[in-house]
């Protein structure tokens, strides 16, 4: 599924009303929803106005489970803290119970911050015998198309017998810093992953991707493919631009 909107804010509300609508239809028919977030600049909006009472009331976050799909090793209150822009804009204006919040331990060691995250989930799910299904992922996608800290031409996009791993990305735009992410297998067994993407440097690679021309190994975007779940691109104006010209 695709969507583009004309505005920032319409993606915005978007995004918002697509995860309200997950949440809401999947806790109808089990007893907790297992969110994963993305960080970057995109989502900020959509978490904000997913905490506004007249939504935030609807929804009963005490069975909301939160997860992040990465992190930057950097400390909790740190501005390029993917926990930190999510407790900002959503996890301090709701009640979430402190055992919802599942982060990644930022300020540990890299390779410790992905072990401690890889008990978490597995405390979460039941052992690591298959895979982790989560009930949506948010991705957002860079303009070298990484997903998560997934990089084009990284060992870490090859890896399918972990859930987690440390990266150390030293290539620009992203900056120089060790990331802990989880990995393409965990990511295509959700049950639901949603790629937000704004931003005009981004429509090549939006094109590319949707094409269907293989560009796997340069372009990790094009590897978000649900096993059994539902994949959507939301995109905003230029992002999408060689699909539907505005
Ligand atoms: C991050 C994410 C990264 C991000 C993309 C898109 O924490 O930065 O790991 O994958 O989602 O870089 O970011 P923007 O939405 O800011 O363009």
């Amino acid at each position: 599924m695709l969507q583009i909107f004309k505005t920032f804010d319409e993606l915005a509300q978007g995004v918002a009303g697509y995860i309200f609508s997950a949440i809401g239809q999947t806790l109808s028919a089990q007893d907790r929803f297992s969110l994963v977030l993305s960080g970057g600049s995109t989502p900020r909006a959509a978490y904000t106005l997913l905490s506004e009472p007249a939504i935030a009331r609807q929804v009963d976050w005490a069975r909301v489970h939160i997860f992040w799909g990465d992190e930057r090793c950097v400390p909790p209150d740190h501005n390029e803290s993917n926990f930190r822009m999510a407790r900002e804009t959503l996890l301090s204006r709701l009640p979430f119970p402190e055992r919802n919040i599942h982060r990644i331990q930022g300020e540990l060691p890299p390779q410790q911050a992905a072990e401690a995250y890889l008990q978490q989930l597995e405390g979460f799910f039941g052992g690591q015998s298959g895979l982790p299904h989560f009930d949506l992922v948010l991705l957002g996608m860079g303009e070298d198309g990484h997903v998560a800290s997934l990089f084009p031409g990284d060992a870490a996009l090859e890896v399918v017998d972990r859930w987690v791993v440390a990266v150390e990305h030293d290539r620009p735009p992203a900056p120089l810093v060790a990331r802990v992410t989880v990995t393409l297998p965990v990511i295509n067994a959700a049950r639901r992953v949603a790629l937000i993407v704004s931003g005009s440097g981004k429509a090549e690679r939006v094109r590319q991707a949707l094409s269907g021309a293989d560009a796997a190994e340069t372009l990790p975007a094009q590897r978000v493919k649900p096993k059994q779940g539902e994949l959507v691109w939301l995109l905003y104006g230029d992002a999408g631009k060689w699909i539907n010209p505005i």
